[in-house]
């Protein structure tokens, strides 16, 4: 389209060409091209979207972004996922860049409308987004949201599971300093617009694969596992494989979903475990008071997981999302303690 900047990538893999509207980060034009340039958070945080501007002139939008710590900026590096051209581009990436996104779909920008705001704790709330057009996305999977108003773009895994989805659920924890969570609790009204692009992310659910299941979430990062949990369910996954759920949070009054995981328990019929760690409060009895199907344990979620699947990990697939920490020390547990191979974990960073 007129206005257009044409983007050459260079790559282990040889050389690719995109169109990019200057309105658009570079990583965002790419996928959506179908061009499968490396990425995980694509909100600035992570680096490996890292990339070295060879020739043009491009725009860094979010100068603070944390991945840009591990940039030799001197050297042209840029995140792709801030970055937007001024001109024609040629970026090396360090990394093999294919065609096409084999198991997940091509990421695209849609308009939504806020629909459903429901406070799930004094600290949570769910909210939902209905789309002019529907999208398909994988178990475990994000978007980026944007509101006028407020800079960048907010990733959020959705909570619900479908193909061809008209609407999208999401949960939110209340944040210091978290612009796009104070807006929703302070300000935002059903009916406002918001921008959605995805679906993105790598760390998806797959029935065909047959591996019982570990998920392991702190806060809001139960969102996807709740997607994966949804998927699973419907499908009767829980048949013939086991699964094991470990929900961080810091009290009991802080924990959500009660409902939901007692279902898919009960829907289970025993081979669904679930577990929510309090990392500050000690816990009286072994099970929740009003749930019976939930275990409950004191201390930090990834401690806890440790502890109680130590020789359970047969024949597993392990998910981890939250606080970077929290990550982090899951995959410490999972990779020194239970010593899984990288192939079978998949995990979601947050901050
Ligand atoms: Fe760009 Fe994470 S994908 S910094």
């Amino acid at each position: 389209a007129a206005g257009n900047h044409l983007i050459e990538v260079q790559s282990k893999s040889g050389i690719l060409e995109f169109a990019c509207n200057p309105d658009d980060p570079i990583l965002h034009a790419g996928l959506s091209q179908g061009v499968a340039l490396p990425y995980e958070c694509a909100t600035g945080t992570c680096g490996s979207c890292r990339a070295r501007v060879v020739s043009g002139e491009v725009a860094v939008g979010w100068d603070e972004a944390p991945g840009q710590s591990r940039l030799k900026r001197d050297k042209g590096e840029i995140l792709m996922c801030q970055t937007r051209p001024l001109s024609d581009c040629v970026v090396r990436v360090p990394a093999n860049v294919g065609v096409g996104f084999p198991r997940h779909a091509v990421p695209r920008r849609c308009d939504g409308r806020l629909d459903v705001i429901t406070r799930l704790t004094p600290d949570v709330i769910h909210f939902e987004i209905s789309l002019s057009e529907p999208i398909s996305f994988e178990a475990g999977q994000f978007v980026l949201l944007r509101v006028a108003g407020l800079e960048g773009m907010r990733a959020y895994s959705m909570v619900n599971y479908e193909r061809n989805a008209q609407r999208l659920s999401f949960v939110v924890k209340r944040k210091i300093g978290g612009g796009f969570g104070n807006w929703l609790f302070d300000r935002a009204r059903e009916g406002e617009p918001i921008e959605v692009f995805g679906p993105l992310g790598r760390a998806t659910f797959h029935p065909e694969e047959d591996h019982n299941l570990l998920l392991i979430a702190g806060g809001s990062g139960i969102a996807g596992m709740m997607s994966i949990l949804d998927r699973a369910t419907r499908d009767g996954y829980f048949r013939n494989h086991g699964g094991y759920v470990f929900f961080g949070v810091r009290t009991l009054s802080d924990c959500f979903y009660l409902d939901e995981f007692s279902r898919y328990s009960q829907e289970a019929d025993g081979n669904l475990k679930i577990t929510v760690a309090l990392s500050h409060e000690s816990c009286s009895g072994q099970q929740h008071p009003l749930h019976p199907e939930i275990r409950l344990a004191s201390g930090l979620v990834h401690e806890v997981c440790a502890r109680a699947m130590e020789d359970r990990y047969d024949n597993t697939m392990s998910y981890i999302a939250g606080p970077p920490p929290m990550v982090d020390g899951a995959l410490r547990a999972l990779i020194v303690g239970a010593r899984a191979t990288p192939d079978r974990i998949r995990y979601d960073k947050f901050g």
